[in-house]
């Protein structure tokens, strides 16, 4: 078997070293002839690796291969790579990718043109690094009615966050490190304003519930705004600040997906989740919670899952039916801010004692929050649970308040 590589980048070229490493036991326990790499695509130069020959800055010398019957696109981005994985799957090819953007944006019509082509378009690697999440969801647990799913998507803010949390360290410092690490995107606004972790949430939206979610239709908040002082209060209420992602059913069954920082209870599997590490909890009806933890990102962590595609579609001549969900419909989500939650805010107010007044005359019970060395005029407490929106605009007319910081609670 034949497969070629679009873009030698940190996961292609991870997906080029997992299979030349494991080839022997890849080939023996999969029942293979052989996996051979055919090409690999790059317009940069590679002239001192010992398979150099294989590169080519031509799509075309891919396309043309009869031999190349699997693509890896691991190109990130969504042009060229949205067109290239079109021409390969009308071709007859199948195609392996750890791109989200695109299949967030394509899924639907790259899923409908490989069944037509009845060749597959796999994508295990686009949600949550290494850990298998996407085949479980298909395949494991195709027996269930999903309620929700949710988790740490991003392995870069999750990183930042520990080492905030942990080493009192600045978003800066720690963002360089995990850029020096190969975890953060290329452009790192992509994972600290929440718009990675949201091309996740929408694929395993989509996914479960069965019709393609757009990202735009979806609130996205990142981590830039959360200071060392919420992370104390966090602490002071036994909780901790993560990146959540998360899709669920309303009661009229429409679906609620956001991104955005949460407090979450210490208690919950998710809180001890940390450096790159990501972790999806999946409720399903019969199954109930069931948990996926492992490193979300890295150059040989998301080769694995590439690399398991592959084996896949090596494997299985034809489509996998059930990768599949339908177009985009208008009418399936709900907006977080029509939704119940219970609030985390920290501001400013010169007087007190009166803000402190008028929060409880609006908003009703409120718990204080309290932190060692606080500025005298700071104020934290947590709400409890009512329509986001409604919570906001009670908060926005408290004038005396200087708000710096509004955080959602949420129990996974
Ligand atoms: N930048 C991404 C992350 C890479 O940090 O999770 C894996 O998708």
């Amino acid at each position: 078997m034949k497969i070629s590589v679009m873009g030698y980048g940190t996961v292609g070229s991870g997906v080029v070293e997992v299979i030349m490493m494991n080839n022997e036991q890849i080939v023996k326990n999969n029942c293979l002839d052989s996996l051979e790499i055919s090409h690999i695509l790059d317009l940069r130069d590679f002239p001192n690796l010992p398979f150099s020959d294989k590169f080519t800055k031509e799509f075309n010398d891919i396309l043309n291969d009869d031999e190349t019957k699997i693509v890896v696109e691991t190109m990130g981005g969504l042009h060229p790579a949205y067109e290239f994985v079109k021409s390969c799957l009308q071709a007859g090819k199948s195609v392996c990718t750890s791109n989200k953007e695109l299949v967030a944006a394509y899924g639907d019509e790259l899923l409908k043109l490989a069944k037509e082509k009845d060749v597959n378009f796999l994508f295990e690697a686009s949600v949550g690094g290494g850990i298998p999440i996407i085949r479980p969801i298909v395949k494991c647990l195709a027996g269930n009615k999903f309620n929700k799913v949710a988790g740490i998507l991003n392995g870069t803010t999750n990183f930042i966050l520990s080492k905030m949390i942990r080493d009192n360290m600045s978003l800066e410092e720690a963002l360089k490190i995990a850029q020096e690490n190969g975890y953060a995107e290329k452009d790192p606004t992509n994972d600290i304003e929440g718009h990675d972790a949201c091309r996740k949430i929408c694929i395993l939206a989509s996914l479960c519930f069965g019709d393609h979610i757009y990202p735009d239709e979806i609130k996205t908040e990142g981590i830039t705004k959360i200071s060392l002082s919420d992370v104390e209060y966090a602490k002071n209420c036994n909780r901790v600040i993560k990146l959540i992602g998360s899709a669920e059913k309303d009661e009229n069954g429409k679906i609620c997906a956001q991104v955005s920082p949460a407090l979450i209870s210490d208690a919950s599997p998710l809180s001890a989740v940390n450096d790159v590490f990501n972790a999806i909890m999946v409720d399903g009806n019969a199954v109930d919670e069931v948990y996926f933890i492992g490193k979300g990102a890295g150059k040989l962590a998301t080769a694995s899952a590439v690399v398991g595609d592959v084996i896949d579609c090596a494997v299985n001549k034809g489509t996998i039916k059930n990768y599949f969900w339908n177009e985009h419909k208008s009418d399936v989500l709900v907006s977080s801010d029509d939704m119940p939650t219970a609030l985390y805010i920290r501001g400013f107010a010169s007087d007190k004692e009166n803000a402190e007044k008028k929060i409880e005359s609006v908003l009703g019970k409120v718990t204080y929050l309290k932190r060692e060395n606080a500025p005298k005029d700071e104020i934290a407490f947590l709400t409890s649970c009512d329509i986001r929106k409604i919570q906001e605009e009670k908060i926005k007319s408290i004038d005396s308040l200087d708000i710096q910081s509004v955080i959602r609670l949420a129990d996974y």
